[in-house]
């Protein structure tokens, strides 16, 4: 009921209307739905409504999801945000510690893949000219599987 009543305050839109707006198939939000990340109300007709706010939840599940974050660690994160209310600006800003880390981590994971492109990167094979150098009949494995140098 608190939901229905702070929604009143806010525009709500169909499924096609958030669809557009968010650039997410109707069929992506039904799932997002499922998993609990987004929720609507029911209108006369049986259709789904969502109060205009969920745009901004939207734009950051999929960016979230972009940037590698599961849809469970997403999940994880929006539990915090109010349900009974339009989440304010200072509720958004205690998401940001936890995904500021996992975002400082992608960050240093994607600039480690963009290295390796033309860099050794200890995972067995030895098939680029700088792999005799780095990682001499490879010795990187036996620190275990995978890429090592990758790995760190
Ligand atoms: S790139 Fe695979 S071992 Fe060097």
């Amino acid at each position: 009921m608190l939901i229905v009543l702070s929604w009143c305050m806010d525009s709500v839109l169909t499924i096609g209307e958030v669809s557009r707006r968010s650039g997410v198939a109707s069929s992506a939000l039904r799932f997002y739905e499922e998993c609990g990340l987004v929720s609507s109300v029911r209108a006369g007709s049986g259709h789904r409504r969502y109060p205009r706010s969920v745009l901004r939840r939207i734009a950051f599940i999929v960016f979230a999801q972009r940037i590698g974050l599961t849809l469970e660690e997403i999940g994880r994160e929006l539990a915090k945000l109010p349900t009974d209310r339009i989440p304010a600006r200072k509720d958004w800003a205690r998401l940001s510690g936890e995904w500021t880390k996992r975002i400082d981590q992608r960050i240093t994971e994607l600039q480690r893949l963009r290295a390796g492109l033309t860099q050794c990167i200890g995972c067995g094979c030895l098939s680029i000219d700088k792999c005799e150098l780095a990682n001499p009949a490879d010795r990187a494995g036996r620190r275990g599987p995978g890429p090592r140098y990758w790995l760190g």
